[in-house]
């Protein structure tokens, strides 16, 4: 078992301690996982971009445990204890962990993390943080049972294990792009994500969301995923997530920004669609999210830019757009807040190329 002294989050400890990091960013979905079948396994495969700045850092220490308990952690957000929800969630991926790795129960865990974006921003923190989790976990597991993995065997077993904590998690281990279900021709499967390469063209590529609302989502992601269950458009969202998996993966492989635009962009639009029409009617979009849609349409008409936009579950907007528009969506963005009355955060990122460790 290696030891070593670490403070990154500035702790005064100067014990030696067992401690490792990673640093996992979030990701945007091109094409939408929506619905699931079973345990985690997604009802249709999707494919995401990775960002670059948007990122949860997530440090692990352990140390012998002195109690009794199955599972012993304390976890800090930013160096604060979180409520409950947060610590329900890690506590179901570590349960998960144990059946694989038993004698991570010997130890109590510290877990520290840090989000570079405000949580509820309309970036998916679960992606980022349950990846870093998993990734430090999985790191943490190495070295107690001193095993040692092959790098891209390593990521594959942390992809899968962060799926179990979020199934959007499971992308962010990979960048700049990645797929995660199953597609024949692809060799992609539902229990890991794999990375996904692009044209060129497609490489790097930028990504401003605009911050509709700070507030949690009225209906968490879980909830809307179960309404896919028995929803009257179940089947025909499975075809059509797959017909418009095939066009993307086209549209990436051969640089074509007409076909991505129009696939990213129904996507989104579909996914709240559905939202619309569940049994349970989910509306997150909001009247602001709506007209800042319409504005951007009539913007782009016959500019041919390379810009799309997309919506996660939420009511605020991802414009991604190629580095050749970058001026123009810039300005674009610059002049719709300053005609606006109420200040706006924006958020820029761009691809990035995955998870790394940093101890
Ligand atoms: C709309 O990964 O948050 O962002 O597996 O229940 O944690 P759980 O769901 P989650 O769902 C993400 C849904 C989405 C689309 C996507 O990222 O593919």
């Amino acid at each position: 078992m290696s030891e070593k002294v670490y403070n990154a989050f500035s702790f005064e400890s100067t014990q030696p301690v067992n401690s490792v990091e990673w640093r996992s960013p979030s990701n945007i979905a091109l094409i939408k996982y929506w619905g699931k079948n079973g345990n985690q396994i997604p009802m249709n495969a999707s494919l995401s971009m990775t960002l670059k700045y948007s990122f949860t850092q997530t440090e692990v220490r352990w140390e012998p445990k002195r109690d009794s308990l199955p599972i012993s952690f304390d976890f800090y957000l930013s160096k604060q204890k979180v409520g409950e929800a947060f610590e329900i969630r890690i506590a179901k991926l570590i349960e998960v962990m144990l059946v694989d790795f038993p004698k991570i129960s010997d130890y109590h865990l510290t877990i520290n993390s840090l989000n570079t974006f405000p949580h509820s921003a309309g970036i998916a923190s679960s992606a980022s943080g349950m990846s870093a989790l998993a990734l430090s976990l999985l790191s943490m597991a190495a070295q107690i049972y001193n095993r040692s993995y092959a790098y891209d065997e390593f990521l594959q077993l942390a992809s899968h294990y962060a799926r179990l904590g979020s199934g959007s998690a499971c992308r962010s281990v990979y960048g700049p792009y990645a797929i995660w279900g199953q597609h024949a021709e692809q060799q992609s499967v539902d229990e890991f994500a794999n990375p996904f390469d692009v044209h060129a063209d497609f490489k790097k590529m930028y990504n401003s969301i605009l911050v509709f609302n700070h507030e949690p989502k009225s209906t968490g992601s879980s909830e809307g995923h179960s309404l896919m269950g028995s929803h009257f458009y179940r089947h025909g969202r499975i075809e059509q997530a797959a017909d418009n998996l095939n066009k993307m993966i086209h549209a990436l492989k051969s640089g074509d920004f007409d076909v991505w635009q129009q696939v990213v962009e129904n996507e989104a639009l579909s996914l709240h669609g559905l939202m619309f029409s569940s049994a349970k009617p989910v509306i997150l979009l909001n009247p602001e999210s709506l007209a800042f849609l319409s504005e951007f349409m009539q913007f782009r008409k016959g500019k041919g830019l390379k810009a799309a936009f997309t919506i996660d579950a939420g009511p605020n907007i991802h414009l991604l757009y190629a580095k050749d528009d970058r001026e123009a969506m810039q300005n674009f963005i610059s002049d719709w807040i300053t005609s606006r009355k109420a200040p706006i955060n924006v958020i820029d990122d761009e691809s990035g190329l995955g998870a790394k460790q940093l101890f």
